[in-house]
């Protein structure tokens, strides 16, 4: 008996993924798939209006923290900072990329984790270093003005 018309399940992967996210599998056809994390996700214009989270002394460079800060919504919600230098500051939404829990600083190494299933997401950019999450977190754009670090909170989740 033949199966002609059975579809090699590799095929069904990579017609999926075409249909889905192509940039998430790599090289279907050509005898590899591995998994390519996708890159950064773009950080956005400031505008709005900032909102001063923190005082730039309290967070060392190298260091991270979350923060309340107000969502476009009017509720509260946490934000996520990385400083990599001197004169930079970086924020995220801390709605984790794979089911929606809440990203924290709490990690037994220097990122940013979700206690749910345990994704990581590098504080450099926020990509994803573990899984099962696959996209990157949301990024707000920044400033350092007055020695206080100014985060615009957008509707990115
Ligand atoms: S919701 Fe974060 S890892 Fe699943």
């Amino acid at each position: 008996m033949t199966d002609f018309a059975q579809p090699a399940r590799r095929t069904v992967m990579c017609a999926s993924a075409a249909l889905g996210s192509a940039a998430l599998l790599t090289a279907c056809g050509d005898g590899h798939s591995e998994a390519q994390v996708p890159e950064a996700s773009p950080v956005p214009s400031a505008s709005g209006n900032g909102q001063a989270v923190m005082d730039l002394a309290e967070l060392e460079v190298g260091a991270r923290a979350t923060v309340q800060a107000k969502h476009p919504t009017g509720a509260e919600i946490p934000v996520l900072l990385f400083r990599p230098d001197e004169k930079n500051v970086l924020a995220y939404s801390s709605v984790c990329t794979h089911q929606g829990c809440v990203v924290t600083t709490k990690s037994t190494q220097e990122d940013f984790f979700c206690a749910c299933h345990g994704s990581r997401f590098k504080p450099a950019d926020g990509t994803v270093t573990d899984g099962p999450a696959i996209a990157p977190l949301a990024r707000y754009a920044t400033e350092i003005k007055n020695d206080k670090v100014i985060v615009f909170v957008t509707d990115s989740k």
